[in-house]
């Protein structure tokens, strides 16, 4: 019988293996083969960085908020396993357009470098429709939307929203992406009544990605991207 599908999407690469974020991280998820991956962006000090928390202290030997530190300094820290903090540019290097990008936009004046980034890179023979911006600041998705009508965006959510998935669609988002602690049947099915794909997040666990395909759900955000891949048929699309 042919396996289901549902997108595995590499949370901040591949997480569950790699230090978060990082150029490693960023190749295990590719090495495990996934088609779609998610990682997360400042905009600081003039550089788009990849990094996950505001603060510096979980992740790495440094201390502070992350947009209050000079480039020179991110760069001097370890982000893990002697890994740098890398930029979004040099992860799209590695990435070579071989995998969809979900790009979350996590600080704040992120949305123009990261559409002239997406700008440049499509110039360069990357497809715009591998690119899904994402963030819990939905005013971000409607700047990103007004700068760069073409590429599609995600809007994150943690909590059930009182009209279902009617946000998402007034933001003309493609998906919307709520947590998996609240994620329930029916905004899975109002968010697909409406034309809106749905991926969740902080799917780790096979009970979880079994229900989140029972759900209907279209992917997943995954720090163990083999438990998806190994049940489940991928393609190359969100
Ligand atoms: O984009 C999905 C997920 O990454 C959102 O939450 O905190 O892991 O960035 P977080
Ligand atoms: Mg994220």
């Amino acid at each position: 019988m042919d396996k289901p599908h549902l997108l595995c999407i590499g949370h901040r690469g591949a997480m569950g293996h790699a230090p978060e974020n990082t150029l490693r991280s960023v190749h295990k998820s590719l090495d495990l083969g996934v088609l779609c991956m998610e990682l997360d962006v400042y905009y600081v000090d003039g550089h788009i960085v990849v990094f996950h928390d505001d603060r510096l202290e979980r992740t790495t030997n440094g201390t502070g908020y992350i947009c209050d530190k000079s480039f020179e300094y991110l760069r001097s820290l370890d982000a893990g396993d002697g890994e740098q903090i890398p930029t979004l540019e040099e992860v799209c290097e590695v990435i070579n357009s071989q995998v969809c990008l979900n790009i979350e936009l996590k600080g704040a004046d992120t949305v123009a470098p990261v559409a002239a980034l997406i700008t440049k890179l499509v110039a360069n023979g990357w497809d715009v429709g591998d690119f899904l911006i994402s963030s819990f600041h939905h005013q971000a998705l409607l700047e990103m939307k007004r700068l760069s009508p073409d590429v599609k965006t995600g809007a994150l959510i943690r909590g059930i929203p009182v009209d279902g998935a009617k946000f998402a669609e007034d933001l003309g988002a493609f998906s919307v992406h709520p947590a998996l602690d609240f994620v329930n049947q029916q905004l899975v099915d109002d968010a697909h009544a409406r034309g809106l794909k749905v991926f969740v997040y902080g799917v780790d666990y096979l009970e979880d990605i079994a229900k989140m395909h029972a759900f209907g759900v279209d992917g997943v955000f995954t720090g163990f991207p083999e438990r998806v891949l190994e049940n489940y048929i991928q393609k190359k699309s969100w």
